[in-house]
């Protein structure tokens, strides 16, 4: 395990604004990134846009402008909405920079000059909505449909130059095999290698009838592929290929590259064979996200049955941020495809609310009624259902680090709110309450209260990645300290007995029923 860490989201394609889809990548990235940070690690978190290929030109024509007029209008949507929604990316590249061309012009160089690149010419079938080329087998398979958008696949017949993709295939599938963990979820990693086993043609990486791109540096009619320019910015933003390229040397291999699935192929299969031909080390993880799906099919700006800004910005409005990403990530296991519903949003607003909101303000509320706002000492050793949730909290850590890892972050959101419902299950089986009319049970008590309120910071602690706004408010009226410690040191460093607390305010304030949206 090393002290940095770095991952990505795709770069997204401004042919139209944002929608759930990219705030579910984007907000998943951010968390795991901001994990990560928060365990001391240096952490790099890139994001960025696609203005390349033909479905930018078709968008913009449609719309009466050019490709670059149309990434110029709907690049800083995508930008300002990451400051919006508090994205904590450390760059975010557009294909179109002069940093992003140069590199891959060099890339591309340097894949002529190792004779992995020919000239030949393409004939078959390509899907514009995903910007890729289609076996006649798959054609016939979808119809002579784009696979997701339904459009018809459109036959190109023209001179291309090739990438020797072939030659690389059976070194991708031997490390594919031998690194369980480079291609996640299992699921889709055994997808990958039946495909794969099926053997892979060398692909085509330009376009002679297509203007709008990087031009190829030993012949600039062609420009280069968007998927081959695109795939590149993860090491282009890191300044591979440029005068400076202290970056690249600090944070190359990537931890992670996460995505939606339906490109997963172009990041387990084109990309290493890319890098392996640049003589470079993979990926530690390309990890595949499922869908939200409307109807049983992906939303997509395509089919324009899509969660859009207005309705994020509205759940936003309503529950605040922190239980919009608390909700997408508690939704499903991550990598299975999911639905939105407004019951299911509503539902996991409350959850948090009575779990972590009721039990914070529960422990803090007894401790200003019964100790004057003062943590109270302990020398007891804890026994019985203490134990219980003294290793329920003292596993947190371990297991948090590992649902990370593993990017499991359903876990990641539900560990910590299961150790805030046990704090719940302790004191109602414990009942303070109760026992503090009796003086003779005031050390039993203190003890309770202690317990309770290092559970509750440990839970708030572990939640800090996904509501980094509200787990940090809470933490504050535990008047925890240390914010600038490592996480694994914070842990183990409750509030100490002595710790007055501050005054216990609702952190997930229920609405008053008008303000709720009534039934049209
Ligand atoms: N430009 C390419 C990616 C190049 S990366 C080198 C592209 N762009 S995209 O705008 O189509 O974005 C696709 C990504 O957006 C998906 O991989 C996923 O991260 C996210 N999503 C878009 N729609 C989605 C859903 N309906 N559900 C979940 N995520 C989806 O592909």
């Amino acid at each position: 395990m090393t002290d940095r860490f770095y991952i990505t989201t795709p770069i997204y394609y401004p042919n139209a604004e944002p929608h759930l889809g990219h705030v579910y990548t984007t907000l998943a990235a951010d968390a795991v990134a901001r994990y990560h940070r928060l365990c001391g690690r240096e952490t790099f978190f890139l994001t960025g846009v696609d203005e390349h290929g033909i479905k930018m030109v078709k968008t913009a024509a449609a719309a009466g402008l050019e490709p670059r007029e149309l990434a110029d209008r709907t690049v800083p949507v995508f930008s300002s909405l990451w400051k919006e929604l508090d994205i904590t990316n450390d760059d975010f590249l557009r294909t179109s920079e002069p940093r992003h061309k140069a590199a891959v012009s060099q890339i591309v160089s340097k894949l002529l000059d190792n004779g992995d690149i020919y000239l030949g010419a393409y004939e078959g079938w390509y899907d514009e909505g995903q910007e890729e080329f289609v076996t006649e087998t798959e054609a016939r398979h979808q119809e002579f449909k784009g696979a997701i958008s339904g459009k018809p696949l459109q036959r190109y017949r023209e001179e291309s130059y090739f990438f020797r993709l072939g030659k690389y295939v059976p070194r991708i599938i031997e490390h594919i095999k031998s690194h369980p963990e480079f291609v996640q979820p299992e699921s889709r990693r055994n997808e990958v290698l039946s495909k794969l086993a099926a053997g892979a043609e060398d692909l085509s990486i330009s376009r002679a009838t297509l203007k709008w791109g990087i031009p190829m540096p030993n012949d600039p009619k062609h420009v280069v592929y968007v998927w081959i320019d695109a795939l590149c910015n993860y090491i282009t933003a890191l300044g591979y290929g440029s005068a400076d390229d202290s970056r690249f040397k600090k944070f190359w291999p990537a931890d992670v590259h996460l995505m939606g699935k339906e490109i997963l192929w172009f990041h387990s299969v084109y990309w290493p064979a890319i890098l392996m031909a640049l003589g470079l080390e993979l990926p530690r993880k390309v990890f595949a996200h499922g869908w939200w799906t409307s109807g049983g099919r992906k939303m997509s700006k395509t089919l324009g049955n899509y969660i859009d800004l207005a309705k994020i910005r509205g759940v936003i409005a309503l529950h605040g941020l922190d239980a919009l990403r608390f909700y997408l990530l508690r939704a499903a296991p991550f990598g299975s495809d999911l639905d939105w519903t407004d019951a299911d949003v509503e539902k996991s607003f409350i959850e948090l609310a009575d779990v972590v909101g009721n039990c914070l303000n529960r422990v803090v509320k007894m401790l200003h009624r019964y100790r004057d706002g003062v943590l109270p000492q302990v020398s007891s050793s804890a026994e019985g259902i203490d134990r219980q949730l003294l290793d329920q909290t003292a596993a947190l850590p371990a297991l948090l680090e590992q649902a990370y890892r593993n990017l499991d972050l359903q876990q990641a959101a539900l560990l910590p709110l299961e150790l805030a419902r046990a704090t719940n299950g302790y004191l109602e089986a414990t009942a303070p309450f109760q026992l503090a009319k009796d003086p003779k049970q005031a050390g039993r008590v203190d003890e309770i209260l202690s317990r309770s309120a290092a559970a509750m910071y440990a839970a708030l602690l572990g939640l800090l990645p996904i509501l980094p706004v509200k787990a940090a408010d809470g933490l504050h009226q535990l008047s925890a300290t240390g914010d600038n410690l490592p996480l694994s040191q914070r842990f183990t460093a409750p509030p100490p007995a002595g710790t007055r607390v501050g005054q216990g305010q609702a952190l997930f304030p229920k609405l008053p029923p008008a303000t709720k949206p009534g039934p049209a």
